[in-house]
């Protein structure tokens, strides 16, 4: 794994202050950043008021690293206050962070929400939990997070993920692994763009799990978009072993290259590191957590893009394992 570095965006003071206005005017208003219509309202309204030089920063992706970091957003380590035990007990912990974060993603897509994930919210805490050290969650701390597709189960999956840093004292990095740097041969490449294996939901989806009414659908590891390959990859929640042995070759080489194009990225406060989903595995390296108040603490959004061609036509009939995403912003 290489810490190469990854493109930078620097926001200028002038709109990093137009952010945090906002922001907190809509917080005054609402007095919180759990989802209402109210705050997803008022969350449109203001970004699409937003300037040429936010909308810049905000272009999408433009390199084959298929990410980019947003620098320069301003976190107050002392007004933020402790990092929360756990999504369940963060409630409105760093709301205006969340509601930056939430203005970002407008500006970018729709922003997507899980009924089913971390009350029905558009930002979410990822915070190491108690009890949840070895999952592969965002709650885990201690084991490898391995590299995966956000919410790689499900056909209304997020275009783009964001990780917005509010604390990270120990420079834990988030891993990420563009299929565009990815070397491939034809073969594997033409085993790996069929619908051999299902992804089933992970840990954070817990009714999802027991979902029962129909099979889960084999899907392709690769997809042929026009502009190149893109992927829905995630191996921890893969049952490999019903695929055929070529099959299972191909993936497990396709996890190498991944694995030897992957970067590194320890984000600081302020940054908001945005990866393409469908180009990008992300994953994150192990650490002790010490639930002091002062363990790492992200803030994580989802943006669909509407319009996009980046995923097989045939998605659009999978169940999705009876999990409903719900989009910002009815279009
Ligand atoms: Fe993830």
């Amino acid at each position: 794994m290489s810490t190469a570095a990854v493109p930078v965006r620097h926001l200028d003071d002038r709109t990093v202050s137009e952010l945090r206005q906002a922001a907190e005017q809509i917080l005054a208003e609402c007095g919180t950043s759990a989802t209402t219509p109210r705050l997803l309202g008022k969350v449109a309204q203001t970004a699409a008021g937003f300037g040429d030089s936010l909308r810049h920063h905000c272009r999408p992706v433009d390199t084959a690293d298929g990410l980019f970091v947003l620098r320069g957003l301003d976190v107050d380590d002392e007004a933020i206050g402790p990092t929360p035990a756990g999504w369940a007990t963060a409630g409105d912990s760093g709301a205006r962070h969340d509601i930056q974060l939430l203005l970002l993603a407008t500006v970018m897509g729709n922003p997507l929400a899980w009924e089913g994930q971390q009350d029905g919210r558009f930002v979410h805490n990822i915070v190491p939990s108690p009890g949840h050290e070895s999952e592969q969650t965002g709650a885990s701390s201690a084991v490898l997070l391995s590299p995966h597709t956000e919410d790689a189960f499900h056909p209304g999956r997020a275009h783009l993920l964001m990780l917005g840093c509010l604390r990270n004292h120990d420079d834990i990095a988030t891993t990420a692994a563009s299929i565009r740097k990815a070397r491939l041969a034809d073969e594997d490449i033409a085993l790996l763009t069929r619908p051999v294996v299902p992804i089933l939901p992970d840990d954070a989806y817990a009714e999802a799990q027991g979902y029962a009414a129909e099979a889960p659908p084999p899907v392709p590891t690769l997809f042929a978009a026009e502009d190149g390959l893109t992927l829905r990859f995630d191996p921890a929640y893969t049952p490999l072993d019903e695929a055929h042995a070529p099959y299972r070759a191909a993936y497990r080489r396709l996890e190498a290259e991944l694995a030897r194009v992957s970067v590194a990225v320890s984000l600081a406060p302020g940054e908001v590191l945005v990866v393409d989903n469908d180009l990008v595995v992300h994953g994150r390296v192990p650490f002790r957590a010490r639930y002091d108040g002062s363990d790492r603490w992200l803030k994580r959004a989802s943006v669909r893009v509407p319009g996009r061609r980046s995923r097989p036509l045939a998605e659009a009939g999978e169940h999705g394992y009876g999990q409903a995403a719900l989009e910002a912003h009815a279009r």
